[in-house]
């Protein structure tokens, strides 16, 4: 069977659907995206289906919308931007018939896809799925038990001992690090920066990102079985990115603007 699809790839955000439907309309061909397939086919949303039965669940049925594919042929499709990710899955694409990049800044593709919204991806990690990084990091074989810093080891590595308000000392400006002054509130620009951007504000011990870019997240060393987010976000301004602020927050509590730095004990 000739399958001359043209199948548009690209990171979320990238228009694969927008440049889909146009293509289509002007060539007189069938438009169809996978995340459509799989929502129609289960009967709820793609949030909804990463919220009750998780992102593994979704992949699998990414590869079943992969096979229905097969019987497609002269169509426009459009993939979800994580498909062609999985091993083997691009050349199943190119089976299907010309694959088309859609490319961009990723800065840019990641704070569109951020403001549309509806991005499960981009929806950052909550303790418990960082528990489970946890316990695979744990198990791999090395000598080191990784853990969540508690909140006393993440203060002294970010401001040392001298009592300074921030990482690098007591003012901070535009530049120092990653924080609302650092973009302005362009939702095109703001966003976690690749880590060691901002290298004015390490901290004493050489310590990169401890103030902006993503707040961290910590186990309180006030109660037990508190999570607190140190450090501050993107988004953050000049107060909530001081070493000594802290914020409380739920083990389901999830956000683009959250990250994660571990300790870990000898084993
Ligand atoms: C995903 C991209 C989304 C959608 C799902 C997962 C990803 O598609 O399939 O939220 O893993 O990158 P878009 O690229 O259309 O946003």
């Amino acid at each position: 069977m000739r399958r001359d699809n043209i199948i548009l790839v690209g990171f979320m955000g990238a228009g694969k659907s927008v440049c889909g439907r146009l293509l289509a309309h002007r060539l007189g061909r069938c438009f169809v995206e996978t995340d459509d397939m799989i929502v129609a086919s289960e009967g709820r949303s793609i949030p909804e289906i990463f919220r009750e039965a998780g992102e593994e669940r979704f992949r699998q049925l990414e590869a079943e919308a992969l096979e229905a594919l097969k019987l497609k042929s002269g169509e426009i499709i459009a993939t979800g931007g994580g498909l062609p990710c999985r091993e083997g899955r691009m050349e199943l694409l190119r089976e299907l018939g010309t694959v088309v990049w859609l490319d961009g800044d990723v800065r840019e593709l990641h704070a569109r896809a951020s403001h549309i919204g509806n991005r499960p991806m981009l929806d950052g990690r909550s303790i418990g799925e960082i528990d489970d990084y946890l316990a695979w990091l744990q198990n791999s074989n090395n000598s080191f038990r990784p853990r969540l810093c508690n909140e006393f080891e993440w203060e002294r590595a970010a401001r040392g001992a001298d009592g300074r308000e921030y990482s690098h000392g007591n003012v901070i400006s535009r530049g120092d690090a990653n924080y609302v002054e650092a973009y302005g509130k362009s939702v095109a620009t703001a966003g976690p920066d690749e880590i060691g951007s901002h290298p004015w504000s390490r901290s004493p011990y050489g310590i990169h990102d401890m103030c902006g870019n993503v707040a961290e997240f910590t186990q309180s060393s006030l109660k037990t079985e508190e999570f607190v987010l140190r450090g501050g976000g993107y988004a953050d301004g000049p107060n909530e990115i001081r070493s000594s602020n802290r914020q409380p927050v739920s083990p389901e509590f999830r956000s683009l603007a959250t990250g994660l730095r571990l300790c870990a004990d000898l084993k």
